[in-house]
């Protein structure tokens, strides 16, 4: 019952309390009149004047007491003429459908929101107190800064002179010819130009979609670089912050709009409409930097068992199994064809996932003697000429202390479960000796990655290199013996899926329909995010990329939206589509992450790449100390979302996405708004249209029936009350009506009788009130005019001599 009542009165409706209200004033308009009456009845002597019978007449035959009691007035027996007790019935029901009316109708009462008409917002900053705005340091003290490498007879150099920059950098032979020194005369000059700044930021004018240099790193610092000849550079840091990976919703974050669904993060400097009272709802076009990401199941599976003695330790399991299932023995033995790769017309990330699998297989059939190479002199076969496997046969790999069997592991080796690498000789491994026939090593494996990005840290800058990320994904596994999915019993046999994965990151602009809802607990909500659509192609945007010849290694180029004008200055390329690929490699042995730093002031250039290096190198490998668990190696929850993100090709693929955004919403903010951009000075955002929230009444119509009923019923007696007086001859009408009350008003009935020469029924009120209204009549069992005489007796009306017992008697 207690749990009831609260649950009822949180349900309550204004229209319900005023059904309530309207009930009670019901109930109280019936019982304070019979109470009074009630009273009236027992203040009322058998001798009273002709008046005080006549008033207190009408207050007690008006009272519900006639018909609680069945006195005459209600209940006629039948004596009563039919169409006047009719219609005297009437009367209660009339008043009773009222009440009824009153109280039903609130109840169909309801409020609800709508949006009204749009009109231009005034916005104000709206600041986050979650941990990522506790984490983001304050703006404008720490200008963009650069650091580009060089580059002297083909041999790589700590620094070079950055595109736009004048620093003089010198290089210096040494003697021997063996090496090069670097000088640098008038020191380095780490700061961006403002040509460079004005061409990368050219595309976005006083718009809400962010550019290049809106992008900033959530947390700054300085440091003093001994290779810059000591000079103080503002540097971008990283700490992981918090994770969105259990969220699976828009998040809105300093600086961020963070899309925990599919992946993705857009740049805004947070603030919402003011002086509206409910709130409002509006659309901006934000910048959306997106990791994209292909997966391709291998069809293989590293099953184990946990072992017997589980002491709980991680790594505590047996038997070891890379399973065949269909990777070998059903593979498709056509070698995939070779990539075209044009990075901005289409990263082509399936394929590039599907040829990572293919070779991974491929090496690992070749390493367990399953199948054989092409035409080797000696044996004089074509590949794939034999096939040693069958759906369901197990290979033992050997066990390796680092690898988390029992949790989520991604990692850029390929054929990292034999751990070729760290093994002396190809020899023993889970207790069978593998012969190795074709010589496979760890170098062929490393050789996926090259190809499945597609670019060496040597090639170029340009519009075609894009970034892409490859690895392998060992899901995180799933009970094989039908147990429960949660629980390592001892015992238990497991297995996870092995997926080729290959991601790149791409920036594009969205729209992003807002709400904020002062009424509500979160003050700024996203209720839709939707790629921006454009008319016509010459309509999409115009992406710039810095072009100096620089190689990808260690240079990290300026790119953002720019205007036509921007886009024919030197060594800028451009491209006009949606979105636009971001550029750069993964590959080769140091393929920066965000963990160790950033080494200079550029987010935009830096971000995305590092961001996806940590997802592939630091986040998942068993090498990472990584403070959030993004694994399933700590937390059940996210072990139990990786469970069953991970056993379809389709859905692998939202795990790296998913932990991309953890990553980056943690490195970058976005320092655009409406109400402008705090370092760089931009205009605040044009005019824009917010819809204010309002509030409209509503009604269910099924309350409206009693009031309904209750207007045609007026109808109904309007009418014949006109026709009464219009056409049947006048019969009813004022003049009738006031006959009847007089005829009927009981003083007068009395003085009539008694006084017959002073009163009639007829005679105008006024007279009457003066000529009879203070003569006192006795009214007991029969009406007397007061001490004088006796008119009639109960005797005399038995004895049927006057039907209205009221009889000449003569004097005692
Ligand atoms: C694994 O099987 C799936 C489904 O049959 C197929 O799409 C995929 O290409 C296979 N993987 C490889 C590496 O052949
Ligand atoms: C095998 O792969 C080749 C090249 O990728 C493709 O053209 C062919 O359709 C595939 N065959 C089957 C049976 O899937
Ligand atoms: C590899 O397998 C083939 C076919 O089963 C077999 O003839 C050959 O001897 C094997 N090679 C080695 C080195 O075990
Ligand atoms: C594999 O490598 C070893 C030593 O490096 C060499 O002796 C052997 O001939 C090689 N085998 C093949 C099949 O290439
Ligand atoms: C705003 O928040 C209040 C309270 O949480 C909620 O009842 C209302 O429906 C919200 N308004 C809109 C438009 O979502
Ligand atoms: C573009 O960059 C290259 C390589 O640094 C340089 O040689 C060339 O002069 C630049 N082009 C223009 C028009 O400045
Ligand atoms: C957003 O704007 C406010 C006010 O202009 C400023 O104080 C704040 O530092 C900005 N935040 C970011 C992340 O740019």
């Amino acid at each position: 019952m207690s749990s009831i009542v609260p649950r009822l009165v949180g349900e309550l409706t204004v229209g319900h309390v005023a059904g309530i209200i309207a009930a009670c004033v019901v109930v109280i308009r019936f019982f304070c009149p019979a109470l009074l009456t009630y009273v009236l009845a027992g203040l009322l002597r058998d001798t009273e004047t002709a008046s005080t019978w006549t008033v207190a007449n009408a207050s007690l035959q008006a009272s519900v007491w006639p018909a609680i009691l069945r006195t005459d007035s209600a209940d006629s027996g039948g004596t009563a003429r039919t169409l006047i007790r009719v219609t005297c019935k009437a009367l209660p029901l009339m008043a009773l459908l009222c009440a009824i009316t009153g109280i039903v109708t609130p109840l169909g009462l309801g409020e609800e929101s709508i949006t009204l008409p749009a009109r231009a917002g005034t916005f104000e900053y709206i600041k986050d107190d979650s941990a990522y705005g506790l984490g983001t340091s304050d703006r404008g003290q720490y200008p963009p800064s650069r650091i580009c490498p060089g580059e002297h007879q083909n041999r790589p150099a700590k620094v070079g002179t950055c595109p736009y920059s004048n620093s003089e950098v010198v290089f210096i032979d040494s003697p021997d010819g063996d090496g090069f020194a670097v000088e640098l005369p008038k020191g380095y000059n780490t700061s961006v130009p403002d040509e460079a700044r004005d061409i990368f930021s050219s595309g976005t004018g006083n718009s809400t979609v962010s550019n290049f240099f809106d992008i900033e790193w959530r947390q700054l610092s300085s440091q003093v670089d001994p290779d810059l000849g000591d000079a103080k550079i503002s540097v971008g840091m990283f700490r992981p912050l918090d994770s969105s990976i259990l969220d699976n919703k828009y998040k809105v974050i300093e600086g961020l709009v963070v899309d925990a669904i599919n992946g993705g993060i857009g740049f805004r400097n947070h603030t919402i409409p003011t002086g509206l009272s409910r709130g409002a709802t509006w659309e901006e076009d934000i910048l959306f930097v997106e990791p994209l990401t292909a997966c391709v199941n291998t069809n293989l599976t590293l099953d184990f068992e946990m072992a017997l003695l589980n002491n709980g330790s991680a790594g505590n399991i047996a038997n070891l199994l890379l399973t065949d299932r269909g990777g070998f023995s059903q593979m498709n033995t056509t070698l995939p064809p070779l990539l075209v790769l044009d990075g901005q017309t289409d990263p082509e990330l399936q394929q590039r996932a599907y040829k990572a699998a293919w070779l991974n297989n491929a090496f690992t059939m070749l390493y367990l003697n399953v199948t054989n190479e092409k035409d080797k002199p000696k044996q004089g076969m074509k590949s794939f000429s034999y096939m040693d496997s069958t759906i369901g046969k197990g290979f033992p790999v050997p066990r390796h202390s680092s690898d988390g069997y029992e949790f989520l592991q991604l990692s850029t080796v390929f054929g990292n479960y034999f751990h070729l690498a760290s093994s002396t000789s190809s020899g023993t491994v889970g207790g069978r000796n593998y012969s190795n026939p074709f010589n496979v090593s760890q170098a062929e494996f490393d050789a996926i990655n090259t190809i499945c990005a597609g670019t060496i840290p040597a090639n170029p800058v340009n519009m075609t290199n894009i970034y892409v990320g490859c690895g392998l994904l060992r899901g995180v596994p799933k009970r094989a013996d039908g147990g429960s999915p949660l629980l390592f019993e001892s015992g238990s046999k497991w297995s996870s899926p092995l997926h080729a994965c290959a991601s790149s990151v791409r920036a594009t602009i969205k729209t992003v329909r807002f709400l904020s809802n002062s009424t509500g607990l979160v003050p700024l909500e996203v209720l839709a995010i939707a790629p921006k659509t454009y008319a016509r192609e010459a309509d999409a945007p115009l992406w710039g990329l810095e072009d100096w010849g620089f190689r990808l290694n260690g240079f990290n180029p300026m790119w953002g939206l720019l205007s036509p004008e921007s886009a024919t200055r030197k060594n800028v390329s451009t491209v006009r589509k949606p979105d636009f690929n971001l550029i750069g490699t993964s590959n080769g042995p140091l393929a920066p992450t965000l963990d160790l730093g950033a080494g200079d002031n550029l987010a935009g250039a830096d971000f995305a790449q590092y961001a996806m290096n940590t997802v592939y190198l630091s986040v998942a490998t068993s090498a990472g100390r990584w403070p959030i668990d993004l694994r399933g190696a700590a937390s059940m929850s996210v072990f139990r979302r990786w469970q069953t993100m991970s056993q379809d090709a389709a859905s692998a693929g939202g795990i790296i996405n998913l932990m991309w955004t953890d990553v980056a919403a943690s490195a970058v903010v976005g320092t655009r708004g409406v109400l402008g951009h705090v370092n760089s000075g931009t205009r605040p955002a044009g005019e824009i249209l917010v819809q204010p929230i309002g509030n409209r009444i509503t009604f269910d119509a099924r309350f409206g029936i009693p009031a309904a009923v209750l207007v045609a019923w007026l109808g109904v007696i309007v009418l014949v009350a006109l026709l009464c007086t219009c056409c049947c001859g006048g019969r009813a009408g004022v003049k009738t009506l006031r006959r009847r009350i007089e005829q009927l008003s009981v003083g007068r009935v009395f003085t009539t009788f008694l006084y017959p020469q002073d009163s009639t029924l007829t005679m105008p009120a006024k007279h009457w009130r003066v000529s009879n209204g203070l003569k006192t009549i006795t009214v007991d069992a029969v009406a007397s005019r007061a001490g004088e005489e006796l008119l009639a007796y109960a005797g005399n009306v038995q004895e049927g001599s006057d039907t209205y017992g009221l009889i000449d008697r003569p004097k005692r």
